[in-house]
């Protein structure tokens, strides 16, 4: 009795304690903001309509630039107090003397913010984010953006335009490269994390930076995956499918979000007040503020919605707080409340957003906060964030296929090391790595050399051109020589590569795209290797040698040939500044590979978009069915050539039965679904065991299997654990026909597995 007496006390005191905690952290951030309304409005209240424009101007003076437009006269704009921020800068030094202007010369002495595309990593290049999705680890990405904030904080930067969280089905469009695959509730959690790691929750630490969540929104669903194409969608597929990542950064904080280039449903994003206004900021409560992307204003006169005066109307008033290098702000904005058309308020509102921003990055503090001399010296490409970047390459990189366990490879004899991208600095680092040096970077014959030494003995060719397709050549190559052309005729150099793989023991191929053939301005209406590569791989395959395939890709390929004929096929996307070490680490057995897809690999374009989350239709194809009236096609299966969640290991696991805690679920009630899985291998391993859930009969069509769970771990030979999933309603939520987030009581199905085609199933029900 005395002891309960004692635990209640202690309970009662730490209970006390834990809400007062709260109580006093609310009262602290509301004092905060109190104190950051009062600074905001007595600068605003000094402000000329003019000057609250200026601050809604995003220029760039130039560097790696997106669009055919580059800000004119910046230094004279800034000292006009014209510019609100600036990118495409870096550099303690370049910003310092950028800020100096804005802060001694602009009579009111308003910083600037300055931002940049750190996308996978600042100067420490990380794989792209559709490999790092592929570690299926939050842990891990959350370092990589912690990483980079630090990198970036350390060069001047105080904005990152990251993450990139758009969910992408078609392998087609190039920026497939830049996010999470096609799964809202991975993309959700990945959102989320690097939101965590950028801002850690506190812009005022020199060491965060303020992250943008882009593009808002369903910038991946454009048509035919032509870039910058039509988005129509209804609404009931966006709030299911594709708005969840965006929300998930939000919902973490996200200090802005940029808008997309597409229009939706017959409305351009940057136009889009039901977007910007009444979901992103009524709806999910955003507080931060809003940019466009690349020139988007001036691009709504393309769009077909008015002159530039009547876009400008248009994106302010849909609540579009700043122009990236537009400039159709600073030209019209005044005329326009003047008319009558934009109300100060709206010009009032986006200044102030943006105002708070800076307050709350501390730039109104200390300007120079992250100008910061020693720690540029110190953090950027560190040793540590080197050595992150080898490990985070290693768990991304995704085994596709390993017959007769030709990998690991042992460390000893005669390796062939052919391929255009067996030693090739220029394309390590993937698109969108604009601060990295890709001279810095390791190439795979490089990390095999560190890895094995002299115990392998490597011999090299060439082999092929990326490609020999000169027009499309002259496409890549926008940005310098990511394809180089051969003097050699591709007979010369395929027979070299021959006569090189006749006397190994074994050949590595690395074959796949040059860095710039997926991102921005890459879509592809054709996903298999070029001729020129397909050409030589079948060349060495005909020698009889094992080949094993390293493919460096920015999207899902199809890869129909090189599944049947190639016995080892390894994809490491675009692993970064430490690429080549880490493919040596996996194929060298030092580390075992457990990276799986987050996007399908079709077995050929005519199956996109493709992905795993699908509906059942009225008619649907089973594997073994009379074809004739089902839902399948003439020519190939309906499956992906690999599915989303696949890839294998050096290892095997088997899964048992699922075991249900009960088969009733309640509506306030949890249920927990177990498998156990073993390793039945001979080496230790990591498996990602995932779990989906179908729900049976809906108000809706419901999909076929949704991810709702998945879990890491790592077991050694012969060993067995027990893994677990809690399952509530909140994991049998969706948006039915009026938009209601709701469950609906019925039959449910579960899966467990190591891929979202290949699992163990149970039944229960919602009461
Ligand atoms: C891209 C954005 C990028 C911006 C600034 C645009 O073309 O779509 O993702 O952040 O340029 O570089």
């Amino acid at each position: 009795m005395k002891k309960l007496h004692t635990l209640l006390i202690i309970l009662m005191v730490f209970g006390f304690l834990g809400v007062n905690a709260q109580v006093s952290s609310s009262a602290k951030s509301r004092a905060e903001n109190s104190k950051m309304d009062n600074f905001v409005n007595t600068l605003m209240k000094k402000m000329t309509l003019a000057e609250k424009i200026g601050q809604l101007n995003l220029v760039t003076p130039g560097g790696a630039v997106t669009g055919a437009v580059v800000s004119k006269d910046v230094d004279t704009k800034i000292r006009n107090g014209e510019v609100g921020g600036l990118f495409g800068i870096t550099g303690p030094d370049k910003i310092r003397k950028t800020q100096e202007i804005a802060v001694n010369n602009f009579r009111l002495h308003i910083p600037l913010i300055f931002g940049l595309d750190v996308i996978h990593g600042h100067k420490t290049i990380f794989p792209i984010p559709l490999g790092l999705s592929s570690s299926w680890d939050t842990t891990l990405i959350k370092k990589t953006a912690r990483i980079a904030a630090n990198e970036a904080t350390a060069d001047g930067l105080s904005w990152v335009f990251s993450p990139m969280v758009d969910i992408a089905r078609d392998p087609r469009w190039g920026r497939i490269a830049e996010g999470a695959g096609e799964d809202p509730f991975l993309g959700s959690q990945i959102a989320k994390v690097m939101i965590e790691g950028y801002q850690e929750n506190n812009l005022s630490k020199d060491n965060t930076v303020m992250a943008c969540v882009k593009h808002y929104a369903l910038y991946g669903a454009a048509e035919a995956g032509r870039e910058y194409n039509t988005v129509d969608m209804s609404k009931v597929r966006m709030y299911n499918e594709y708005l969840p990542p965006y929300k998930a950064a939000v919902d973490a904080g996200a200090g802005s979000v940029m808008t997309s280039f597409n229009d939706i449903n017959g409305v351009p994003a940057t136009a889009n007040k039901w977007l910007v206004t009444d979901l992103l900021r009524k709806q999910w409560g955003f507080k931060g503020f809003v940019v466009t992307d690349y020139t988007a204003i001036p691009e709504l006169i393309n769009h077909g919605m008015g002159d530039d005066m009547k876009v400008t109307e248009l994106a302010l008033n849909a609540g579009v707080d700043m122009d990236m290098v537009g400039e159709e702000y600073l030209r019209h904005a005044a005329q326009l409340v003047k008319e009558g058309k934009v109300s100060e308020k709206t010009i009032d509102d986006a200044c102030r957003r943006i105002l708070e921003a800076k307050y709350k990055l501390g730039l109104f503090e200390d300007p120079y906060r992250y100008c910061n001399d020693e720690r540029a010296k110190t953090e950027l490409m560190s040793d540590a964030n080197l050595k992150a970047a080898r490990e985070v390459a290693e768990r991304c990189f995704v085994l596709l296929k390993n017959n007769d366990q030709v990998l690991p490879l042992k460390k000893s004899g005669t390796i062939a090391l052919i391929g255009p991208l067996a030693d090739n600095k220029r394309n390590m680092l993937g698109t969108w790595s604009v601060s990295g040096d890709p001279q810095k970077s390791v190439t795979i014959m490089q990390g095999i050399k560190n890895v094995v030494g002299n115990s392998v003995n490597i011999l090299y060719a060439k082999g092929a051109n990326i490609s020999d397709d000169t027009e499309f050549i002259k496409h890549v190559n926008v940005f310098g020589e990511e394809i180089s052309v051969d003097k050699r005729s591709p007979e010369e150099m395929i027979n070299e590569a021959v006569e090189t793989a006749d006397k190994a023991d074994v050949v590595v191929a690395v074959l796949g795209e040059a860095a710039d053939m997926t991102g921005e301005s890459s879509s592809m209406s054709n996903i298999s290797l070029q001729e020129s590569q397909e050409n030589l791989l079948k060349a060495l395959v005909k020698t009889g040698k094992p080949v094993v395939l390293v493919l460096m890709n920015g999207r899902p390929m199809t890869l129909t040939w090189e599944n049947e004929h190639v016995p080892a096929i390894l994809d490491t996307w675009f692993g970064g500044t430490e690429a080549g070490n880490a493919v040596a680490d996996v194929l060298f057995g030092n580390y075992n590979p457990s990276g799986k897809i987050t996007a399908s690999f079709p077995r050929n374009v005519g199956q996109i978009p493709i992905y795993y989350n699908q509906f059942n239709t009225g008619r649907p194809f089973h594997p073994g069915d009379s074809p004739k009236f089902k839902s399948d096609y003439l020519d190939v299966a309906n499956t992906p050539l690999y599915p989303f969640g696949y890839g294998l290991s050096y290892t095997t696991f088997k899964y048992s039965d699922i075991s249900l805690s009960n088969n009733t679920l309640s509506s306030n009630g949890k249920i927990t679904a177990s498998v156990n899985v073993t390793n039945t291998g001979t080496r230790s391993g990591k498996e990602t065991v995932q779990m989906y859930i179908r729900d049976m009969v809906g108000s809706i069509t419901r999909p076929i299997k949704e991810l709702k769970g998945f879990k890491q771990i790592t077991l050694e030979p012969g060993e067995t654990q027990k893994v677990s999933f809690t399952i509530s309603v909140n994991d049998l939520k969706f948006y039915n026909s009026d938009l209601k987030y709701v469950y609906e009581t019925g039959d449910f199905k579960v899966f467990i597995g190591t891929n979202s085609q290949d699992v163990k199933e149970a039944d229960f029900k919602l009461k």
